[in-house]
């Protein structure tokens, strides 16, 4: 018992020192890294990290990327390139910096073929959070090419399992032409034993000596029969289908005068849709971009291609370019982007598809006059922060337990969609 109690106590012993010395050793590490992250200004928080994130990737991505040149320079280690007081002066008025001759930013925006920086209203310490976000990113392995999304994984597959069934088809089709070669091959050689044959009865003998009358067959009432049947059905399925699509476009997808794709810019860069579809918002229309505001970034990205070559003779000879409208109501309705996309806050994904998927557009929804109404019916009205609706929500809940939808405040009027 004695020596047991003993052999307990010291490995007690034992293991307390142990865990003395990891934390000792533990604070002396996390004292050396806070004197490390103290000792250049720039905060190492995550709060901090995520807030800078936020606001490189609404303001600066457009422009710039940690470890890639793409409109500005690549981003990484530029808190070791530059001061903090350096960056937060540029940022908020990079013209200004460069007007007052300082010689790096002179030379760098020579080297940029005087591309102007955009002049952000944003605090010091706002300033400063994108330059700990962007320490952070520098100090993270340099990331592998950008991954292939879900999405397109899935569109990869379906194109596989319909190029399988093609090739089984093909395949069904050969092993059925050789079974019937070799089919007629056996009869053949049947026919030719019995023929060989001289005891065979009468009736016996007919069957063997019996040939497919063709044209007998052609003029038969039950091959006629089928004809008529199947060019009936063929007929009659094809102005089915064409009643119920008159006027529907689902699926359609010209091609289009320059090869502008989403996927690239809206997908792999994340461009906002409001950059270039700048009426989203604020009006009916959401707007195509003129060609000036794709060379903001193609004067100098990509020059040498022919596309990007196409926009800018559109821009020398002030001609627009001649996109091919993809979504088309008729004249007939009425139907306003600020509306949904704003006041009802509804992404454009819902009714246009995975846009930032598409090398080129296609339309996604049915956008008939049902379609509209469905909607109408399903979805609630967006009524936070909007004094507007907080009177007819009252005097809704006052009549239904229901949340208000869009038809109650009207949204099935003939009125409110038919001029
Ligand atoms: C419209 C494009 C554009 C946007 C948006 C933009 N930049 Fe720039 N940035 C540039 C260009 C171009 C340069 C190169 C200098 C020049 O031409 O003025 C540059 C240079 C810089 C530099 C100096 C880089 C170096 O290597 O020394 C910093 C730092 C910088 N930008 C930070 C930012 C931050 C932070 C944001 C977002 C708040 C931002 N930029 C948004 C285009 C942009
Ligand atoms: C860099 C500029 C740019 C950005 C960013 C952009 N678009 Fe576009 N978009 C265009 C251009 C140019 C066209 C016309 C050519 C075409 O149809 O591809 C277009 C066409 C469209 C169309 C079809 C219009 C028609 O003819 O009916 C839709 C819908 C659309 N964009 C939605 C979006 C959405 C949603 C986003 C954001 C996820 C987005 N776009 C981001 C430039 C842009
Ligand atoms: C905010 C910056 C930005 C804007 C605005 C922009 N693009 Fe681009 N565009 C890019 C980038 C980045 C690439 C990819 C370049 C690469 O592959 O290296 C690109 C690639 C392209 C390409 C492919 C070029 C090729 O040959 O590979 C075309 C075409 C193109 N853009 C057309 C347009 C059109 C049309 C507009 C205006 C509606 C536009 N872009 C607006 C940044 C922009
Ligand atoms: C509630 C459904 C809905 C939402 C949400 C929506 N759109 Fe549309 N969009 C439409 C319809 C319908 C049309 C056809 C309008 C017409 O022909 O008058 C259209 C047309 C367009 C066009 C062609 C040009 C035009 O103004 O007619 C563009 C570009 C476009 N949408 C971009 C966007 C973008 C970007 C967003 C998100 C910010 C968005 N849409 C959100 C339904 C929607
Ligand atoms: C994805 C759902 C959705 C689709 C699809 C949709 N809408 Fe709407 N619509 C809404 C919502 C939500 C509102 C309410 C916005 C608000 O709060 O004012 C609305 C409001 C409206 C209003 C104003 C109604 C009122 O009483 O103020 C009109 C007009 C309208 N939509 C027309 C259309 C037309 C035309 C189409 C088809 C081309 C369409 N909408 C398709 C969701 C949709
Ligand atoms: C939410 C919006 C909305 C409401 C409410 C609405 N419509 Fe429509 N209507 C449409 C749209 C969009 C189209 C075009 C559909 C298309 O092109 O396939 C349309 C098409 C039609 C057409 C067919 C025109 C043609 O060329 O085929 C008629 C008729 C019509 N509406 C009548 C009405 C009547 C009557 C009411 C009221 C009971 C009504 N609509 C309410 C959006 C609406």
């Amino acid at each position: 018992m004695l020596k047991r109690n003993c052999f307990y106590s010291k490995v007690g012993f034992f293991s307390k020192r142990i865990i003395l010395s990891f934390s000792l050793i533990f604070t002396l590490f996390i004292a050396i890294n806070s004197a490390q992250a103290q000792d250049d200004g720039i905060p190492t928080d995550e709060a901090v990290i995520s807030s800078g994130e936020k606001l490189f990737k609404a303001n600066c991505k457009v422009c710039h990327a940690v470890d890639q040149r793409v409109v500005g320079p690549a981003l990484k280690d530029v808190h070791k390139r530059r001061p903090v007081e350096w960056i937060q002066a540029f940022v908020k008025n990079s013209q200004k910096v460069i007007n007052s001759g300082d010689d790096y930013a002179v030379k760098l925006y020579e080297e940029y073929n005087k591309t102007q920086m955009t002049s952000f209203d944003f605090s010091d310490d706002e300033i400063l959070s994108i330059i700990a976000y962007l320490k952070a990113e520098s100090a993270k392995e340099v990331v592998a090419a950008p991954q292939a999304t879900g999405g397109d994984g899935e569109v990869q597959q379906e194109e596989n399992t319909s190029e399988y069934m093609t090739i089984i088809m093909i395949g069904l089709i050969v092993v059925l032409v050789l079974i019937l070669a070799v089919l007629g091959l056996i009869i053949g050689v049947l026919k030719k034993h019995l023929n060989a044959k001289e005891d065979i009865s009468e009736e016996d003998k007919e069957i063997v000596d019996q040939k497919i009358d063709l044209q007998k067959f052609v003029k038969s009432n039950a091959f006629l029969g089928i004809v008529a049947f199947v060019f009936t059905a063929i007929v009659l399925k094809s102005a089915l289908d064409g009643l119920f699509t008159v006027g529907v476009q689902q699926g359609y997808q010209p091609t289009q005068p320059i090869a502008f794709s989403h996927k690239i810019h809206a997908g792999q860069y994340e461009i906002d849709c409001n950059y270039c579809h700048t009426g989203v918002r604020k009006s009916k229309n959401a707007n195509i971009p003129s060609p000036n505001i794709c060379m903001n970034c193609h004067s100098s990205i990509k020059t040498d291609s022919k596309e990007i070559q196409k926009i800018q003779a559109a821009v020398d000879t002030n001609t627009p370019i001649e996109w091919v409208r993809v979504h088309n109501l008729p004249d007939l309705a009425y139907f306003n982007h600020s509306q949904h996309v704003k006041v009802g806050e509804i992404e454009c994904q819902t009714c246009h598809g995975p846009i930032e998927e598409m090398d080129v557009v296609y339309q996604y929804s049915p956008l008939t006059m049902g379609w509209c109404i469905n909607c109408h019916r399903e979805t609630d009205v967006n009524t936070k922060g909007n004094e507007y609706y907080d009177k007819l929500v009252k005097l809704h809940n006052e009549t239904s337990k229901e949340p208000m939808k869009v038809e109650d405040i009207g949204g099935l009027e003939c009125s409110k969609c038919h001029y």
